[in-house]
């Protein structure tokens, strides 16, 4: 069986990190006999420079033939002056709506070993955690009508947040689904004290809530999670939320696993076909270095194999090995606390010694 890959480098570190997931591939490909072919596509910054658009048709028709996508990481200060519809950040929103990937998958989990670069107290951090952000990715604010206007105070600019019940509906039950697989505790947050987004988002997840008996759901508003994820981060199983809060709640969860270079994420939608990608940005201060940690993407083409390709085995394997490497103490320099630490393209060869 040959799976047929889309890979979205992107800009800034995103090359070397996406060729790192790519050598992981090729090796576990050896591994277990599977066969992965990869068709790079242009989207972002390089696009820009390429093609004078953010996003290219081919790319888009590339990545919906395929059986997944792989991307590394879009935009960098070249482009950072460019208006709202031709950045790069437009090719990642793009693809996202264009597949209809309206699920974001944010796992954040504490590597036993890197406790010490957590930022959170010891104490804190003793009892572990490992949680799933549900983000709703298609909808809300990021897709809103927007624009500049005049108002009472001469110009001004606008964003909408709508959110239909459908669109509340279906996220909801990817998030209800995913927490009947763990330890059935779901976390919806919201901010219904003020919006009115909010209110339906509610008033649907308790409806959706009625289907899933077993799962124990709870309401929190998002200012409160904010605190409550630096506070006792152990007490959340899954968490369900809109576009912007999974965005921002996303990045807080990275920073208390030790790292925001460690976590992958997936994007999925009604097909098998998903994209996968880090978190974090293109880093552009430290492209072309060789010192990015490519773990992140490394752990999103493991997600790639589990939730698109259903080689679940091989993915164990991805991420066991990371483990493995993070265990015997090798670290890139962001995880390195100013100790000694290995290159983009060293510590890829450690993972792959250990598969
Ligand atoms: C993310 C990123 C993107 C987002 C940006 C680059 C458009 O921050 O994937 O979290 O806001 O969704
Ligand atoms: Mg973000």
């Amino acid at each position: 069986m040959s799976y047929n890959i889309a890979l979205v480098k992107g800009d800034g570190i995103g090359p070397e990190i996406v060729d790192s997931a790519v050598e992981v591939l090729c090796e576990i490909g050896k591994k277990y006999n599977r066969e992965f072919s990869f068709t790079p596509y242009a989207a972002g910054g390089n696009a820009i420079d390429k093609y004078g658009i953010p996003l290219p048709k081919e790319t888009v028709d590339g990545c919906k033939a395929s059986d997944s996508v792989l991307l590394g990481a879009v935009g960098g200060p070249k482009w950072d002056t460019l208006s709202g519809d031709k950045r790069p950040e437009k090719a990642l929103l793009g693809l996202r709506s264009e597949l209809g990937l309206f699920t974001n998958l944010r796992p954040a989990k504490i590597f036993s070993s890197l406790k010490d670069a957590c930022t959170l107290r010891p104490d804190i951090i003793e009892k572990g955690f490992d949680l799933v952000i549900v983000r709703e990715l298609t909808g809300g604010i990021y897709f809103g009508e927007r624009g500049r206007r005049t108002g009472k105070y001469g110009e001004e600019a606008f964003d909408t947040e709508a959110y239909s019940k459908f669109e509340i509906e279906r996220i909801a039950r990817v998030a209800f689904e995913t927490a009947q697989k763990r330890r059935k505790k779901l976390t919806s947050i919201d901010k219904a004290n003020v919006l009115e987004t909010s209110r339906l988002w509610r008033e649907t997840v308790h409806e959706i809530a009625k289907e899933y008996p077993d799962v124990e759901v709870s309401d929190m508003l998002v200012d409160n999670a904010a605190m409550q994820l630096v506070r006792d981060p152990s007490q959340f199983d899954v968490v369900v939320t809109s576009n912007m809060f999974g965005d921002i709640l996303s990045d807080e969860a990275s920073q208390i696993t030790g790292s925001i270079g460690m976590l992958a994420s997936a994007s999925l939608g009604s097909t098998k076909c998903g994209l996968y990608e880090p978190i974090h940005g293109s880093a552009p201060d430290i492209a072309g270095k060789n010192i990015a940690n490519p773990i992140a993407t490394i752990l999103s083409a493991s997600m790639m194999l589990r939730y698109s390709l259903d080689l679940q085995e091989e993915a164990d394997t991805i991420d066991k090995a990371v483990e493995k490497t993070l265990n015997d103490g090798l670290r890139t320099a962001d995880i390195a606390k100013g100790k000694e630490y290995l290159s983009t393209d060293e510590i890829t060869k450690e993972i792959i010694k250990r598969l």
